[in-house]
């Protein structure tokens, strides 16, 4: 029987209720039921506290489980380009972007899921070949990558197709806003909302199958009073969870943000929580613990430092924790937290998992 999924529109003060259609992924007594211990530790977000050793179990019973997905669905991932070359600051671009995918090909079940890298610029631009001309001259790895073109136009008419209102005003916001990451979160929250999926940064690399946790509502908790969409999931197109954050970007309900930076990611993740908790409607979206997607979060209660990633000299026991189907941390992903300021130091983390992915994947 199909469960009835009852959704309050917080956000603009309305009650929608919506049928909530079958799962897309077959088997999915797991999540249902580890969601809920989840939950309890996400229920008081301004002091969460999790079992870590709980939770890395939770992790592995998740991957147990046989998922399968019932139809192809898409990870994205992408990367805004105000001025149409790499960031200057940025050191080795084209192999630290090449990273994501990489985790993506070595990682995932290529029959269900499909990688789509958005990017404000043309697929053919030299700066995607840079990044993707290693695996896409491979027919058999070209095949499960798909560079698209993020044109908020034609995004933001396809998320409200009939309210042509909003779509102006999602638009506005995101021209509005010359910083990437800002307008980065935006493209985020739209893509989901029109495509479905999930929804993973480019400074997020794939540990464990995500078939799992794929087709559900949710993003994970980054730190006390902090929602993070770094990676992100939705049941469907047009869902309850998405078209409310999208409601709250243009502004219904919740008051605008005077923080730009985070003010359409994080800030309105963690209103929409709070506000779902206040009115006692938490359903329509889970926040994840850290152990899934952040493992040094929670571990240390700390961002990974900046430099660890690519100028430290990794130890025999991080790589393994982080390379393709671990065990040794349960963890679905890792979050590296920027750092594209430091080169690529051989022998780091970065260099030793590059090594690992092109060998698995026969590059
Ligand atoms: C944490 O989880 C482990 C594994 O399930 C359990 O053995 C332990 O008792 C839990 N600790 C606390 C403080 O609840
Ligand atoms: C858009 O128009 C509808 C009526 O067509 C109105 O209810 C809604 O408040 C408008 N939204 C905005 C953001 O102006």
């Amino acid at each position: 029987m199909r469960a009835l999924f009852v959704a309050v529109f917080l956000v603009s003060r309305q009650l929608v209720v919506a049928v909530r259609p079958p799962p897309e992924v077959a088997s999915r007594r797991s999540f249902t039921n580890l969601v809920k211990e989840t939950d309890a530790w996400a229920a008081r977000i301004s002091s969460a506290t999790e079992n870590k050793t709980r939770c890395e179990e939770i992790v592995s019973e998740l991957t147990a489980e046989r998922a399968v997905p019932k139809k192809r669905l898409d990870i994205h991932t992408g990367v805004i380009f105000p001025h149409d070359t790499f960031n200057e600051k940025w050191r080795d671009p084209e192999r630290k972007l090449r990273l994501t995918p990489l985790s993506f090909l070595a990682t995932q079940n290529l029959g269900s899921l499909k990688l789509r890298f958005w990017t404000t610029l043309e697929p053919s631009h030299p700066l995607m070949e840079e990044i993707f001309g290693p695996i896409l001259r491979i027919p058999a790895l070209a095949r499960s990558i798909q560079v698209s073109k993020f044109d908020m136009d034609r995004e933001a008419a396809k998320a409200f197709p009939n309210q042509n209102n909003l779509s102006k005003a999602l638009l506005d916001a995101y021209r509005s806003h010359v910083d990437p990451g800002s307008m980065s979160d935006l493209m985020r929250a739209v893509i989901l909302n029109n495509y479905g999926g999930a929804w993973v940064d480019s400074d997020v690399l794939l540990i464990r199958d995500m078939a799992p946790i794929m087709a559900e509502d949710w993003a994970y908790f980054g730190k006390p009073d902090f929602v993070n969409g770094a990676v992100m999931s939705t049941s469907r197109p047009r869902s309850p969870f998405m078209q409310n954050y999208l409601l709250a970007v243009v502004g219904h309900g919740i008051p605008m943000f005077h923080e730009r930076y985070y003010q359409f990611g994080p800030r309105i993740l963690t209103a929409l929580k709070k506000n779902a908790e206040e009115a006692h409607n938490t359903g329509f979206f889970h926040v994840l613990p850290p152990c899934f997607f952040d493992p040094h979060f929670q571990h240390t209660g700390r961002p990974p430092p900046a430099e660890i990633f690519f100028a430290e000299v990794a130890s025999g026991s991080d790589i393994a924790s982080k390379r393709p189907g671990s065990t040794s941390h349960a963890a679905f992903a890792y979050h590296w937290h920027n750092g594209w300021e430091f080169p690529i130091r051989p022998g780091s983390l970065a260099d030793e998992l590059e090594q690992i992915y092109r060998s698995l994947l026969s590059m």
